[in-house]
């Protein structure tokens, strides 16, 4: 019997501990704001009862630089996922205290949300900040951004739609660069093999100030996604 290919996982399940309001808000808000995961293509205007350019927080852990940024551009579209329950209840909540209207949240896989549940050519920006960084080399094959995430993450990108990264482990910013080479279509905007300055609105967040104390430099990468011939005519 052939079996689908399963890629590897960027994450461990684990519950984790869940404080009271971060359970209550799972409870009482993932309805209004949650997007169960199914194999079938979104419609993001119905999901988000408009159209508006759409960026994608992955990974976005409690969901404090999604609220941040979120709550200067009510123009803008944000789709946060994330795995991590007690980080969904988080941003549920902050949600509801700031009563924002233009965030939608994925508590899935995002290798699988952008493999299934994403039409192509739907985002116009994606932000990918302080990914798990896995330091041990046995773990490597763990890290989210990789040649094949890459691919499957161009099939959802407009054609210049952009995807910003942020690690704090310099060993991760070179192989993500290495990663992003392998990939046709996507341009390094600082220019080939450079780091990219901080971006001025990217938050501060609980990640950047742990490596910070560890005293890592922080690496922020910048690339657009230019896209085939095919791509840029149906942007
Ligand atoms: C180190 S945290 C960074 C959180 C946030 N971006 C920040 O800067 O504060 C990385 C997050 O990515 C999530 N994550 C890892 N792999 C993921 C995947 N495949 N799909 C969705 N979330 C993932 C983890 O659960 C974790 O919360």
């Amino acid at each position: 019997m052939t079996q689908a290919l399963r890629h590897i996982r960027s994450y461990v399940r684990r519950e984790g501990r869940m404080t009271e309001g971060q359970r209550q808000a799972l409870e009482y808000y993932w309805h209004d704001f949650g997007i169960p995961f199914s194999r079938e293509y979104l419609d993001l205007v119905t999901v988000f009862g408009r159209r508006a350019p759409t960026i994608m927080d992955i990974g976005t852990g409690m969901g404090d630089c999604c609220i941040t940024i979120a709550k200067q551009h009510p123009e803008n579209n944000y789709l946060a996922v994330e795995v991590h329950r007690p980080g969904i209840g988080s941003l549920l909540r902050q949600i509801r205290e700031l009563n924002l209207h233009n965030i939608r949240i994925s508590n899935h896989d995002v290798f699988e949300v952008l493999q299934y549940q994403l039409p192509p050519y739907c985002l116009d920006a994606v932000y990918i900040f302080f990914p798990d960084p896995w330091p041990k080399k046995r773990h490597f094959k763990r890290r989210l951004i990789n040649p094949e995430f890459l691919r499957t993450l161009a099939k959802c990108l407009k054609s210049h739609g952009r995807v910003y990264i942020a690690t704090d482990w310099k060993d991760y910013s070179e192989s993500i660069l290495d990663a992003f080479a392998e990939v046709p279509g996507y341009v390094n905007l600082a220019g080939e093999g450079l780091m990219a300055p901080r971006p001025y609105w990217r938050p501060v967040t609980k990640f950047e100030r742990r490596g910070i104390k560890l005293e890592h430099k922080v690496f922020d990468l910048v690339f657009t996604y230019s896209g085939d011939e095919s791509t840029s005519l149906k942007s």
